[in-house]
């Protein structure tokens, strides 16, 4: 081979070499990873290998004798296959099946590989090089092998374990694994190791793992739920305080808006409800801290809206004096809520009493019926808290007739007409009402005249209303009755000249 000749192979693969170099650069570059130095190291050696090949064919080498040429040759190739397997490892499983792929294929797996594919390229070269069949060799090595396969099973099940366990499993995800919680700092080809919350590094086989089975918190998204139980003393309303441990809920930092936190009531215990709070969040590392922060919150929230959080509790059965007592107050109660209502506010206090007397307080959910149209009725209602809506029913049509508030009652035509209900009244949202029965309202109408003449207005004022919606519901009633009529009739005429036509 002339001179000139060689200059221009090893400017050509020089030119090769350097472009798949910087292609390779470019590429850990833009992927923000340290440049490997093997590829480099294994490209010089490749380059120099082959450059020494070429030369080994010129006149310049050619009086070294033939077997250290053709070594020199097979060390050759071997470095040019060896620098190709390398790069092609980088582009193709590096970059298409690792980076884009997203498939998880372990280092040892890929290094393994090139090994294969650099031994396999030995085979050939020494063939082509210098005649050699190592083929005829492979039975030899087979048996040895299988018995190395027998003395290794159990690290080769660990192995192909690590690459199982690499699809389900990343570093840096926080795992529970046999009852061990932490997070996954190596997963090597015999064990994972986990950094525990303790700090603790524990390291477990992978087969174990596998077969144990794992809980990944940070897959297929980092939220997960907590749960916060907290007991509640009996007598505040289940749905205020799930109510507040919703509200608690979104106060709490690192507590995630979606998706939506839940409260329970998880059970009727001995000495308080239990509820349970849920909640998501997307750190997991974070998990006992805002756990404990969530559990200061609803201490706090509780103790500003009077829910208590019992001591272990027992029945203790109370003499007549107590019950007394607590009947005293629940009077004084109603008295001062039965004050604020506007038609009430010409009664003295001993009138208010008397009517407090024969009244109790009720609390209703939104969409529970407090009376039913239809129904006898004989006792009266204030509103303390919420709204409701005064509903009319007639010829299979329903409508709302009004909106009651704070202060207003309903209930009264009933109770002093004797008719069955008018109306059905329904909480629109949560209501608190006094229920008022009928003698003790009867007692305190029979003396104040006043009072007659005020709810009697209200009530012919209610009456004439509902007549006229009553009247409007029957209108409309017939009116829809005609239409279905109509409809009716019409498809009926259809039906019979379709049938008549299909007989002729
Ligand atoms: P009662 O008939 O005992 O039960 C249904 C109640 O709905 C009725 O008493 C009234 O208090 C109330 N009600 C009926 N019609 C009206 C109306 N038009 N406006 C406000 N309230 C009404």
């Amino acid at each position: 081979m002339n001179l000139g000749i060689l200059v221009g192979a090893i400017v050509a693969i020089l030119s090769c070499v350097a472009g798949m170099l910087i292609g390779l650069t470019y590429l850990c570059t833009r992927r923000g990873k340290p440049v490997p130095a093997l590829p480099f190291y294994a490209g010089g050696v490749g380059v120099f290998l082959v450059v020494a090949s070429l030369v080994g064919h010129s006149d310049l080498v050619s009086a070294l004798p033939h077997l250290v040429l053709a070594g020199l040759e097979v060390a050759a190739w071997l470095g040019a296959a060896f620098f190709v397997f390398t790069i092609l490892d980088a582009f193709l499983i590096g970059e298409w099946l690792i980076e884009r792929g997203q498939r998880y294929i372990p280092d040892i797996v890929r290094q393994l590989l090139i090994g294969a594919e650099v031994i396999a390229a030995g085979v050939v070269i020494l063939w082509l090089v210098m005649g050699i069949n190592l083929v005829a060799l492979v039975a030899l090595p087979t048996v040895a092998a299988a018995m190395v396969g027998v003395a290794l099973k159990d690290t080769l099940t660990r192995f192909f374990s690590g690459i199982e366990l690499g699809k389900l499993v990343k570093v840096g995800d926080w795992i529970t694994v046999l009852e061990r919680e932490g997070v996954v700092t190596h997963i090597g080809m015999e064990h994972v190791s986990l950094l525990t919350r303790a700090h603790d590094l524990v390291s477990l086989p992978n087969d174990l793992v596998i077969q144990s089975g794992v809980t990944n918190y940070a897959r297929p998204t980092t939220t997960h739920f907590c749960n916060v139980w907290v007991d509640a003393a009996y007598r505040t309303p289940p749905e205020q305080v799930c109510a507040t441990l919703l509200e608690t809920a979104a106060a709490v930092s690192g507590v995630l808006p979606e998706p939506k936190s839940a409260a329970f009531v998880a059970a009727f215990n001995e000495s308080a409800i239990q509820y349970r709070i849920k909640f998501p969040i997307g750190d997991f590392s974070q998990r006992d801290s805002i756990e404990s922060v969530m559990r200061t919150y609803i201490w706090h929230a509780f103790a500003r809206k009077g829910i208590e959080i019992p001591f272990p509790q027992r029945v203790v059965h109370r003499t007549a004096n107590d019950v007394g007592a607590s009947a005293g107050h629940a009077v004084e109660r109603i008295i001062r809520q039965l004050t604020a209502v506007d038609f009430l506010a010409t009664l003295d206090a001993k009138q208010l009493e008397a009517l407090a007397e024969g009244a109790r307080c009720e609390s209703y959910l939104p969409g529970e019926r407090i009376v039913r149209q239809g129904e006898p009725g004989e006792v009266l209602y204030v509103i303390v808290s919420g709204t409701v809506d005064v509903r009319l029913e007639q010829g299979g049509l329903t409508t709302t007739v009004t909106t009651l508030e704070p202060g207003k009652f309903f209930g009264e035509m009933s109770l002093l007409t004797g008719e069955p209900r008018s109306a059905t009244v329904v909480a629109a949202t949560a209501v608190s009402v006094i229920a008022v029965g009928k003698q003790a309202l009867l007692q305190l109408i029979e003396n104040d005249r006043q009072l007659i003449e005020r709810i009697g207005e209200v009530v012919a004022r209610r009456q004439a209303a509902t007549a006229a919606v009553k009247a409007q519901l029957s209108r409309d009633a017939e009116a829809l009755s005609v239409v279905t009529r109509t409809r009716s009739l019409v498809e009926r005429i259809q039906s019979f000249f379709s049938g008549a036509r299909k007989t002729q």
